[in-house]
């Protein structure tokens, strides 16, 4: 399977943003462990990351034309806000997992909503980088 991976903004700052939060693993490493867990192996990933929300939509445009068959997308922040980002996921008919490291229901209220949720096949939060490979088991279900 082909699977894309978005990260949204300051998720290039893992492993020095706030780590007590976090985690001290980068993006990097949670791309190689990924890559190289059992089942992982058997698929390919894309990884792609934007501090910009116009960049994440026009990537998940292009996921359209690109044999993309599924997406897991950690949007940062804009998972709070964007209904540019709900509306772009809701356009492309791909399904998409919904990941954050940690777990946004127990965090600051701003964070409890995520408006991208009901457009998404699912959420999960707060398993740290095993959310990743929890998404790409959802998809494996999902597609096979
Ligand atoms: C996050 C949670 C968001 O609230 C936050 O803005 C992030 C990361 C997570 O992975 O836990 O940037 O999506």
């Amino acid at each position: 399977m082909n699977i894309l991976v978005i990260n949204g903004p300051n998720l290039n700052l893992l492993g020095v943003r706030e780590p007590n939060i976090y985690g001290f693993e980068t993006l990097n490493d949670i791309k190689f462990w990924i890559a190289n867990i059992d089942f992982g192996k058997a698929h390919t990933f894309n990884w792609y990351q934007s501090n910009h929300e116009g960049e994440i939509i026009d990537r998940l445009h292009d996921s359209m034309n690109d044999n993309t068959e599924g997406i897991i997308i950690n949007p940062g922040a804009f998972t709070h806000y964007s209904y540019a980002i709900r509306d772009a996921i809701a356009s492309i008919g791909i399904p998409v997992v919904e990941v954050h490291l940690s777990d946004i229901n127990s965090r600051e209220k701003f964070r409890w909503k995520s408006v991208i949720k009901e457009v998404c096949i699912t959420q999960i939060s707060g398993l740290g980088k095993e959310g990743y490979a929890e998404a790409v088991i959802a998809l494996i279900k999902l597609l096979k």
